[in-house]
């Protein structure tokens, strides 16, 4: 199974058009452009100099999440939900000064939370707010949405719930709950926390089984609509749902990890083949949707 969805990747993406996904800022500067929706850029740092100018532009702000644009796994990720005088506070309630804030950013570029330990860019972006929908079932955090998207398909869904384990971050090998979503409805199908099933938010008790998404028609049509922008055939499609702001685009990979099947307890590999047996070269975004909730 693993080999076989390695094939699919490296048949599908041309390796040019990766830079593009394996950096948040430029995927960001894509998405934008083909107005597509994303949490808005606030900041970019690139240097130790821009780092000690950064007091100005933070002073004003209440809220903001600071990443390494080269991240992955949740790591770097700085979620500021608010402040208090001179202090502000992160995601989990805890302060933190702008002291600290700046050193934060000043390991980031240097590379301590990126791929391989490579220098890197730091960005601010704002803060996702947690629909109402979502709140009994997240722990001081934004869940998110994985869609699989092949040749502009979206063939499978994954809910992912932040938990006290995870510190507000809605990634798996951080303890985030994982919610296999059927694509016809947003539906929850199995629900696992480190890769074993539960039927409960370990944190607020509430029943996974009665969790429902929030414009789910829209958030397909956003991530089948990332095809077209990237060009990449087979794509791991990260959308969050701010509660005023709707469906965003957080982040693409070209390389999405094989949990979402055990979240769906179904393969990718039917799925790949249907869409493969299907000449779909001028079928555009709301046909390609329309199949795939017909279908999966
Ligand atoms: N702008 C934001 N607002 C609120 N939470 C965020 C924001 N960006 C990221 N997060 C939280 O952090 C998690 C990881 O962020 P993401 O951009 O996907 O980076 P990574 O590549 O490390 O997974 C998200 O799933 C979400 O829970
Ligand atoms: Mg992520």
């Amino acid at each position: 199974m693993n080999r076989r969805n390695v094939h699919y990747i490296g048949h599908y993406n041309d390796r040019s058009r990766y830079p593009l996904v394996d950096n948040k800022l430029n995927t960001k500067i894509v998405a934008r452009e083909a107005g597509l929706a994303i949490p808005e850029l606030i900041h970019v740092v690139k240097t130790q100099h821009e780092i000690e100018t950064l007091e100005k532009i933070i002073a004003p702000l209440t809220e903001f999440v600071a990443k390494p644009a080269q991240g992955s796994g949740g790591k770097g990720i700085l979620v500021v939900r608010g402040r208090e005088e001179d202090q502000f506070i992160k995601s989990n309630g805890s302060p933190i000064s702008t002291a600290e804030i700046k050193r934060h950013l000043t390991n980031t570029i240097s590379g301590l939370h990126s791929l391989g330990g490579r220098t890197d860019i730091a960005f601010l972006e704002e803060l996702v707010r947690v629909d109402e929908s979502f709140k009994a079932f997240s722990h001081e955090g934004v869940p998110d949405i994985r869609l699989i998207i092949f040749k502009g398909f979206p063939i499978m869904g994954m809910l992912r719930l932040t938990t006290r384990v995870s510190d507000g971050k809605a990634n798996l090998h951080q303890g985030a709950i994982g919610v296999g979503l059927g694509i016809a409805s947003g539906k929850p199908v199995r629900a696992v926390q480190h890769d074993r099933v539960v039927t409960a938010h370990p944190d607020t008790g509430a029943d996974l089984d009665e969790l429902r998404i929030p414009d789910w028609p829209e958030l397909l049509h956003l991530a089948a609509s990332t095809f077209e922008v990237t060009e990449l055939g087979y794509l791991g499609c990260d959308i969050v749902i701010d509660k005023d702001k709707g469906p965003l685009i957080l982040e693409l990979n070209a390389r999405p990890g094989l949990s979402i099947q055990l979240a769906n307890d179904a393969g990718l590999i039917p799925r790949l083949e249907a869409i493969e047996a299907l000449d779909s070269r001028r079928m555009g975004v709301a046909e390609r949707v329309a199949y795939s909730q017909a279908n999966f």
